[in-house]
């Protein structure tokens, strides 16, 4: 499939707007400065929380946000249990959907949680982070997927 671009200069403070990319929802996340503040407090809770397991980025996203800005994340929006599509649940205080949850993606199907880096939490379903597919800034605001 070919590339998709999309102007993230759109994306709100907080939202989430999805892009299709072969198929597959790619979620384009405009990250707040207090939702990037609460990754590092999610570290002992996760499976895989540098990114380590290859697949599941570019060398470009082993990073803390997972992104090449930190303000905007980029994911392929499939569970890595078996597929379904979680739900943006960015709340900040905790909620009913798990021990220290802080909001990210909730996957309904099976229970599996990610943060907002997509990095999986320990003790669900899905074995592996969210997918940051390949993708680049052709300018400030627009990326390039695929
Ligand atoms: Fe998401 Fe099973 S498909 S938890």
């Amino acid at each position: 499939g070919a590339p998709v671009e999309f102007d993230v200069s759109q994306v709100e403070p907080g939202q989430l707007i999805v892009v299709e990319w072969r198929g597959k929802p790619v979620w384009v996340t405009h990250r707040t400065p207090e939702m990037l503040d609460m990754l590092p407090e999610n570290r002992p809770r996760l499976v895989d929380p540098d990114s380590e397991v290859e697949t599941q980025q570019p060398a470009y996203a082993q990073n803390e946000t997972r992104s090449r800005k930190p303000e905007y994340s980029v994911l392929i929006g499939i569970c890595t249990h078996l597929g379904c599509s979680p739900s943006y649940r960015p709340e900040i205080a905790p909620s009913d959907l798990g021990e220290n949850w802080k909001g990210g993606y909730f996957c309904a199907c099976h229970g599996s949680r990610f943060d907002l880096a997509g990095r999986v939490w320990r003790n669900v379903p899905a074995p592996t982070n969210l997918v940051v597919p390949v993708h680049m800034y052709v300018s400030d605001t627009l990326l390039v997927v695929g």
